[in-house]
């Protein structure tokens, strides 16, 4: 134990069920349900930093349904936006430190490379824009914060592509999946370890760090391998993104660039492949 006390808002989430299965162990936690504790609600948010009294609070909360946020931009700008700011105010007058997460679809997709910290946001999305308020919500508060911006997340308990790829490919004999979309996915245990690291490392704030497994792909190739996993004959068929009319668009190339995240924390960052094995093997997908 480090004897550090870490609050996580948004528990029962898929991010925080990994933050609380592995950080359960070397933090004294305290995970709160939206039920326990609504982060639109300031006061509520105030009295339960002032009574937990946490070295670090962990915000995975928010409003992640991404087409939805089209039709109720009110709720996610009040969820991923404004809500951050009570977190911060809150960490602010409590002397935590506050780790926040943010995502790649604050970009509008059009860079050739990977995008770094430094890049211009141009979110194309109402999610991406309730997003970026969120950071900037942040920064107007506090200066002890880290932002962790991620993408393509999938681990156990959460809605998420590569169970959706599983079930769908069990039901149908072909699947049409998106080629023209790129980023990397990313396992919601290795995001965890790295909020493990930046939870103990107190020195470093005030930063925004890109975080990802390693390696760029489709989500076609992403289903492409989960299918090869999982044993399923299915015929995938890749589509443009015009073959999918959604509400909200989606960058074409949101791919993250890690150089900075790995310079600081050394830490090794696997390759998305890899991280998928694991995860489907946990969960008993993989054919055997
Ligand atoms: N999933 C991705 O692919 C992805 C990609 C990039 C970045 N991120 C970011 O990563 C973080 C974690 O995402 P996730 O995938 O773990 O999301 P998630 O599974 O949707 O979890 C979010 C949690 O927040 C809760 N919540 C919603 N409104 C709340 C409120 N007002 N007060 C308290 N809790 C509330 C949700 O509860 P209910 O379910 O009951 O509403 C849910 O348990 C988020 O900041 C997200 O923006 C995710």
């Amino acid at each position: 134990m480090t004897g550090l006390k870490v609050f996580i808002a948004g528990a029962g989430g898929m991010l925080a069920s990994a933050l609380e299965r592995l950080l359960g162990t070397a933090f004294e936690l305290r995970a709160l349900t939206e039920a326990q504790l609504d982060i639109t609600d300031s006061a509520a948010v105030f009295e339960a930093i002032r009574e937990a009294r946490p070295d670090v609070i962990v915000n995975a909360a928010a409003y992640t349904a991404v087409d939805q946020c089209e039709t109720e931009q009110g709720k996610a700008m009040l969820v991923n936006g404004t809500a951050v700011g009570h977190l911060a105010r809150a960490a602010e007058m409590t002397g935590a430190r506050i780790i926040h997460f943010s995502t790649d679809y604050i970009f509008d997709g059009e860079k050739e490379g990977p995008y770094g910290e430094d890049d211009v946001p141009n979110p194309v999305s109402a999610y991406g824009r309730s997003k970026l308020m969120g950071e900037r919500e942040l920064l107007r508060f506090t200066q002890n914060y880290i932002i962790i911006r991620t993408q393509w997340l999938y681990g156990e308990n959460g809605k998420n592509f590569v169970d959706t790829i599983v079930r769908l490919a069990r039901q149908q004999d072909e699947l049409k999946v998106v080629d023209d979309q790129y980023g990397s996915p990313t396992y919601t245990m290795d995001l965890a370890r790295v909020v493990g690291w930046f939870a103990e490392h107190r020195d470093i704030k005030g930063q925004v760090f890109h975080f990802s497994n390693e390696g760029v792909v489709s989500w076609f190739g992403f289903a492409r391998e989960i299918l090869k996993l999982a044993g399923i004959g299915t015929r995938l068929v890749p589509v443009d993104t015009s073959a999918f009319p959604r509400p909200a668009k989606r960058p074409h190339n949101s791919a993250l660039d890690k150089t900075k995240i790995r310079r600081l924390t050394n830490i090794d960052i696997r390759p998305w492949f890899d991280a998928l094995y694991e995860y489907m093997e946990n969960t008993g997908r993989v054919a055997k």
